[in-house]
């Protein structure tokens, strides 16, 4: 199972997202949100915690009731409450999945569930039992999983597996994995359960030490997980979650690589961006991967000359490709003549002559050091007045 190379995207926007703090959303935000990702063609959404409150089973429960083309998810923690409430919020979806949870590491264990490994190890077996009565397709993950003693992971994911969970994620819950050792500790984990190809690995990272998309990649170079669990924009707990449109476009942009298929829509990535944004009230820093305003943005005048030249001198990816209008060449102090010539002819300004072009452009660049950015209101401008001076 675990061999095939098609990577799932499991989308947690509105559960994890929903986590940050001051991100919550209602209801119908978060339907239109869900229907956006399902525009998206995530293979995956966990529309929420039904048992968290009865906002959120409402929320699940209405995007259970809409969305037809992607896996509806709620969490729940290990117990019979929370898994039967999981279930009955995601009656109406013709494909559902319930995620259930419980820590595994020794800190978690002592100091938040004060339970001995043992009893957690009979938890999780029972919560997969319990919940396989509603549905076949059932996930787990050991929280806390990357601070977790390998040899109690390997009884318990053995011990789910066994009870028919069909996948399992592994979760770096506080965002404490570095890339090699995390993909390797999968990969062992893997090794070493002898049911382990019965189930699809996946990888659920934080970004407290800004390594989550590295930690989710490596996951799956090196670890052979299939699932990666991610938001859009990266929101979550904390210093946020994976972000979906980093970890897609990498392996969009180096098949070479990662040789790894996808079912999403790219297109529809920077409207899913500006969507969530717009909704949480979260912006987008402007230097932000394929979704961030500069993106695919030059203002050097080398950069701006070699893409007028060829657009791949300087972007590896193409910017309608993830749905923007299209690259912006941003005039200003450091934009060179071959740049402004073309703006001209964009905003169908026909100077005549050569002498007429550097009069303009010179008048452009005076401007250009007292200005940050020049807009095309900026241009028209200086050449009306160009043609009063002459
Ligand atoms: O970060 C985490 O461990 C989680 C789990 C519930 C998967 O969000
Ligand atoms: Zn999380």
């Amino acid at each position: 199972m675990t061999n095939s190379n098609r990577l799932i995207i499991f989308d947690t926007t509105l559960r994890d997202g929903e986590q940050s703090p001051g991100a919550s959303m209602t209801r119908e935000e978060k339907v239109r949100i869900a229907r956006q990702l399902e525009r998206l063609r995530v293979d995956v959404i966990e529309a929420g915690f039904a048992a968290a409150s009865p906002g959120d089973f409402e929320a699940i429960r209405a995007i259970a009731s809409v969305i037809k083309d992607s896996t509806i998810c709620s969490l729940s923690r290990a117990n019979e409450r929370d898994i039967a409430r999981a279930a009955e919020a995601l009656l109406p979806a013709p494909r559902k999945r319930i995620h259930t949870f419980i820590a595994t590491s020794p800190l978690h264990m002592q100091m938040k569930l004060r339970m001995e490994p043992e009893q957690v190890l009979e938890q999780a077996k029972q919560a997969i039992r319990f919940a396989r009565q509603y549905t076949d397709d059932i996930e787990f993950s050991p929280e806390d999983g990357s601070r977790s003693e390998e040899d109690f992971l390997c009884r318990v994911l053995e011990g789910v597996i066994a009870e028919g969970a069909t996948t399992i994620n592994f979760p770096d819950t506080v965002g404490y994995a570095v890339p090699e050792v995390f993909g390797e500790t999968i990969r062992r984990l893997r090794e070493r359960i002898p049911n382990s190809d019965k189930a699809i690995w996946s990888v659920h990272c934080h970004n407290d030490l800004g390594l989550a998309v590295a930690n989710s990649l490596a996951g799956v170079t090196i670890g052979g997980a299939r699932q990666i669990e991610c938001t859009i924009n990266g929101l979550g707990e904390r210093a946020g979650n994976t972000a979906l449109e980093e970890v897609v476009m990498a392996v969009r942009t180096r098949p070479d690589f990662f040789k790894l298929e996808l079912g999403i829509d790219t297109t529809q990535i920077v409207a899913a961006s500006k969507m969530v944004s717009q909704i949480t009230g979260f912006a987008v820093q402007p230097n932000k991967a394929v979704v961030g305003a500069n993106a695919f943005a030059h203002a050097s005048g080398i950069h701006q000359d070699g893409m007028l030249k060829s657009r791949e001198t300087y972007e590896i990816m193409r910017a309608e490709d993830v749905g923007w209008a299209a690259t912006k060449i941003v005039l200003g102090k450091l934009s060179g003549r071959n740049a402004f010539k073309q703006r001209l002819q964009e905003l169908g300004i026909d100077l005549k002559t050569e002498e007429e072009v550097n009069a303009a452009f010179a008048r452009f660049k005076e401007l250009a050091d007292r200005k940050s950015e020049i807009f095309d209101e900026d241009i028209m401008a200086l050449v009306s007045d160009e043609e009063h001076a002459s």
